[in-house]
């Protein structure tokens, strides 16, 4: 089997793995070829109808086939034996409105079935995006996570419905085929040469749309990328007069976009005159040699040509029908790829945990030994060793890029550690629970991220049992308490997106107070005062002064007032810990340390 095609199968069985994983959609798709069933059924009984008809007029279409039908014609009989055009008519609108009934409940069904099918996909992606290695997630920017979520999975779920839609066609092209077949084999032939003819002529025409298909999902990545980048970037476009700049950007985007879906639209809309003039074709045909295709007199063969047309004509909706799926299929394939390839580097990035509780370790000395670390195959800490006694206080200084807050993600274990080890108590990090890790170690981050919720609601999804009272206690220590005091909803406050409704300074100081809502035993600080006006921070350093010699604390800061009560620095240049000490000690000779110090114009304690 070649590459591609053995591809090919392991997305399909991809595909149906995704769906067997959602709850009840057996039922809900069996219960939808049950009904695709019986509405076949329905509609072959009412295109029988025709018959009677058609015997009515003199013509006897189904030339000696039509014994097994006896039964069935004699009810629309009157006592005389003859056709009874009345009851044709009530028995035609009798079918009609079962068939529509049964059209009606697959309606419903068929349309739970894709949001079934598209809330199940998404739960299922986001159970292992939230359990993945962040190093590997951070390969795709957020537009294309985004597409993934909001786009790609529902066209995933488009090509499912398009499947499943194509079992009920080819029923009822089975069904119609049977017919014909019944009348007249040679005509049946003749309807085959045009269908290969059709099938060839319009073939390329398929691989065309697979590869604007393909196209326009790129296309479509892009343009949502840019439009994210836009939106959230509008601050620096106005203050550098980009408006026409960013404009154009996007435009041009959105330009490729529409672009490839123009292409699509005329690439398919070619369909429908090719067929028609082709049926026309066909039709043209069978009156020619009619005589030769059908047997029995005039009134008999031409008779079945009408039923035979009408049959055919009933056969080209579905016929269509499939292709549309096929051409449906070839430019929704690129999406399966996609949700496919975003569900395997979760799959493959599971974080895996111990189930230590770090909370009954008797020690929290953390120790880092040989560690090195890299994204990808860029090395950005190299050989780092480095021990912190517990409830002592680190100082990690050092110049930007240096590695700093890597290493602090390292040890808060957002980041897998590839060679060397960080311990606590003596046990490897890995060893220990996700859930005991992160009652025991706490990292406020250099970024700050509140969530578009309330004021509280922030408190609560890091600590959910978290009282009012607790709340109002660490927006005291982190200084945040006055400005929230003043807010007209307090607590209730809900924070825009991005925190927009507070400052930077507030957005830190409210960052800082959700990790002292608890003592930890570690705590980690990156850069978490940068923002804070000297005031603030003063009372802030007191915090973190009270929790030194209870907690391990990890300080990250440019601030150098903000190190000077640090039992050791260490400094990183290059992602290699080049000093190491006490401030004191680091201040006597000529290091960077009192380069940075001296440069600052801050003096020691
Ligand atoms: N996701 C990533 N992929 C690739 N490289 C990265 C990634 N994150 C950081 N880096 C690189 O790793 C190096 C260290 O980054 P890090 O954020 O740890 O620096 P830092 O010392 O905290 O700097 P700063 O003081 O500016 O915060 C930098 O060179 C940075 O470019
Ligand atoms: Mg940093």
């Amino acid at each position: 089997m070649n590459d591609k095609n053995s591809k090919l199968i392991e997305e399909i069985q991809f595909m149906i793995r995704t769906i067997r994983s959602v709850r009840h959609v057996n039922f809900y798709f069996v219960l939808s070829i049950a009904l695709s069933i019986l509405i076949t059924a329905l509609e072959a009984i009412g295109l029988i109808s025709i018959v009677p008809i058609l015997q009515f007029l003199g013509s006897d279409p189904l030339h000696g086939s039509d014994s097994f039908l006896s039964p069935f014609f004699d009810l629309l009989k009157n006592d005389a034996g003859v056709i009874d055009i009345k009851k044709v008519a009530l028995f035609v609108l009798f079918v009609a409105i079962l068939k529509s009934t049964f059209v009606f409940i697959s309606g419903i069904v068929g349309g739970y079935i894709p949001v079934m099918m598209k809330a199940g996909a998404v739960r299922s992606l986001l159970k292992m995006h939230l359990r993945s290695n962040l190093i590997n997630l951070m390969q795709y920017d957020t537009g294309a996570w985004t597409s993934v979520y909001y786009r790609f999975i529902d066209q995933l779920c488009s090509i499912v419905m398009s499947v499943a839609s194509s079992i009920t066609q080819a029923l009822l092209l089975a069904l119609y085929g049977g017919i014909m077949f019944a009348m007249s084999p040679y005509a049946v032939m003749l309807t085959l040469l045009f269908v290969v003819v059709l099938w060839l002529t319009t073939r390329w025409m398929t691989d065309r749309q697979g590869r604007i298909g393909r196209q326009i999902t790129d296309a479509a990545t892009s343009y949502q990328q840019a439009g994210l980048q836009m939106i959230s970037g509008m601050r620096l476009v106005q203050t550098v007069a980009g408006e026409d700049r960013m404009e154009e950007w996007v435009a041009g985007k959105l330009h490729t976009f529409v672009k490839f879906h123009y292409k699509a639209i005329t690439a398919s809309s070619i369909m429908q005159p090719i067929t028609t003039v082709a049926s026309g074709l066909f039709v043209a045909s069978l009156l020619f040699f009619g005589d030769s295709l059908f047997s029995g007199k005039e009134t008999d063969w031409l008779g079945s040509i009408i039923l035979f047309v009408v049959v055919f004509y009933r056969m080209l909706g579905p016929a269509t029908g499939l292709y549309g799926v096929r051409i449906t299929i070839a430019q929704l394939w690129p999406a399966l790829q996609k949700v496919k390839m975003f569900f395997e580097l979760c799959s493959r990035s599971q974080l895996s945990f111990g189930d230590r509780d770090l909370g009954k370790s008797p020690s929290f000395d953390i120790s880092i030994s040989g560690l090195n670390f890299g994204f990808a195959d860029t090395p950005i800490l190299q050989d780092i060793n480095l021990s912190i006694p517990s409830g002592s206080m680190l100082a990690l200084v050092g110049e930007s890029g240096a590695g700093k807050s890597t290493l602090a993600n390292l040890i808060m274990r957002l980041y897998p550690t590839s060679a060397g080890q960080i311990s606590i108590g003596g046990v490897n990090i890995s060893e220990f629970s996700r859930k005991s890790f992160a009652e025991n170690v706490g990292l406020v981050s250099q970024d700050t991220i509140l969530f578009n919720d309330t004021l509280k609601n922030n408190f609560l999804f890091v600590q959910p049992d978290a009282t009012e009272a607790e709340i109002w206690e660490a927006l005291k220590k982190a200084k945040a308490d006055q400005f929230v005091e003043e807010l007209e909803q307090g607590l209730d406050t809900v924070i825009q997106e991005g925190g927009s409704r507070l400052s930077g300074g507030q957005r830190q100081r409210i960052a800082l107070a959700r990790a002292l809502i608890r003592p930890k035993q570690i705590l980690i600080l990156d850069e978490s005062t940068s923002q804070l006006d000297a005031f603030s921070e003063a009372v802030v350093q007191e915090t973190i002064t009270n929790l030194h010699g209870t907690t391990t604390l990890i300080v990250i800061a440019h601030r150098m007032s903000t190190v000077r009560k640090a039992d050791a620095v260490a400094v990183l240049e290059n992602g290699r810990v080049v000093e190491f000490g006490t401030p004191n000690q680091l201040l006597m000779e000529d290091t960077m340390f009192r380069q940075m110090i001296e440069f600052q114009q801050v003096s020691p304690a």
